[in-house]
């Protein structure tokens, strides 16, 4: 327990002094709510696939709601929301945010750790169960999950987002050098991560309207950042008579669900199929047609077309269907040839190769105490490691309650 207290105060002490997740602005004329209304509402559309319509009259808990700029969303859409925020700070702006831009009166706030809530009394009472970005900073993951996945009814739903183990991993490799050449001192740390990752910063106080410190206060100075692996979070869903429903980004792997009768526990092959998804994340920099194009290989294209010329003869055959089966035999033989190197040497060969090596320079230059100058020089020379969205950073879960 004791353990959970001193993480949750030195989260507390970072979130103090620079709040994360400030994602627009309440002034007049601008436009940065929108925008990000927008985004809210497309997650849930078409990542979650749980329409703003299902929120309508719908009681939702949100454990570490912040400055409730994302709750305000599913507010506005109807939703009767209890925040509960460890930070009074926090918990005001979310007040304000609410008076703002929905009606605060059917609303709850709570300035309370997540631990301490009186769970019997919420135990099942919610129709959405919600947390995002908060468990990654607690010291027991496993209980503060349980104690999530108990506020909701049967038949209801767990909403959880947090980074990901392996496309964190570009952030853990910043964090090793930033710690590395500032320790502790909280003023190194802002020094350091701007010398050596302001591209990373600009990139993202581009996307989001947050302050510079913001954005460091929350990847690299925030001591506790365990992120779970799809893994970790198909466990948590098991042990709590949950069953994954949708993520964004997809975890699905191609090929699950052939049938309507797809089991949807088939936990198994779900954790199988992410650990491939997630080794994209690991080093993802532009996205997704980046992402088709590192499982494709060099003969990709000469295949696809024999496989369509083939297919449309084979479509709808009849007896009447005339087919030289010489040329049908010869077709098939080409792309046997053709898929070794289509498949069997995809481009995601190269790109892992680039970022193992890429990594191990940056931790050679960290281990023989470079400059900070001399390893930013470097770190403008790569391809793949710190470049662009440098991994994935955020994974949103939804989960169905059985019981009903
Ligand atoms: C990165 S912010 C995310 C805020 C909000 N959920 C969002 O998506 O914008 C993490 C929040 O979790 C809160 N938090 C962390 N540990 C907590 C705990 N044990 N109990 C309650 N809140 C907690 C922090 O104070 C902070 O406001």
């Amino acid at each position: 327990m004791n353990n959970i207290k001193n993480v949750e105060q030195s989260t507390l002490k970072t979130f103090k002094t620079h709040r994360p997740s400030e994602y627009f602005s309440d002034k007049e004329n601008d436009n940065s709510f929108n925008i990000h209304d927008r985004k809210v509402e497309h997650l849930y559309r078409f990542g979650l696939t749980l329409p703003p319509e299902y929120f309508n009259g719908k009681t939702l808990i949100d454990l570490g709601a912040g400055t409730g700029h994302h709750t305000v969303s599913l507010a506005r859409w109807g939703a009767k929301c209890t925040l509960v925020e460890m930070n009074d700070d926090a918990l005001m702006v979310a007040k304000n945010v609410f008076s703002e831009f929905s009606e605060i009166e059917d609303h709850n706030f709570i300035n309370s750790s997540l631990y301490d809530i009186d769970i019997e009394k919420y135990r099942e009472k919610f129709d959405i169960a919600h947390s995002r970005g908060v468990l990654t900073h607690v010291a027991d993951k496993r209980g503060a999950f349980e104690i999530l996945a108990s506020l909701a009814k049967p038949g209801g739903y767990v909403i959880y987002g947090d980074r990901n183990t392996y496309g964190g991993i570009q952030e853990m490799l910043q964090r090793l050098a930033v710690y590395k050449y500032a320790g502790n001192d909280e003023q190194q740390i802002v020094e350091a991560s701007e010398k050596l990752f302001s591209d990373d910063i600009d990139r993202s106080v581009l996307s989001v309207p947050r302050s510079r410190e913001a954005v460091i206060y929350d990847r690299w100075v925030i001591r506790q950042q365990d992120d779970p692996s799809v893994s970790d979070v198909i466990d948590f869903f098991e042990a709590n008579n949950l069953v994954y429903v949708n993520s964004w980004p997809r975890i699905d792997f191609l090929g699950r669900g052939v049938s309507t009768f797809t089991d949807p526990n088939n936990n198994k092959a779900l954790k199988q199929g992410a650990f491939l998804v997630e080794n994209l994340w690991m080093i993802l920099n532009n996205g997704e047609s980046e992402n088709i194009q590192s499982l494709e290989g060099m003969g990709i294209g000469e295949y696809k077309n024999i496989l369509g010329t083939v297919a449309n003869m084979l479509r709808n055959l009849n007896a009447d269907t005339e087919i030289d089966l010489t040329s049908l035999q010869q077709d098939f033989k080409k792309m046997k040839k053709l898929s070794i190197d289509a498949f069997g040497k995809p481009i995601l060969i190269t790109r892992l190769d680039t970022f193992f090596n890429e990594v191990e320079s940056f931790i050679e230059s960290i281990n023989d105490k470079k400059t900070l100058s001399e390893i930013r020089q470097e770190l403008d020379q790569y391809e793949i490691l710190f470049k662009g969205y440098a991994g994935v950073r955020h994974v949103d879960y939804i989960a169905y309650k059985k019981g009903l």
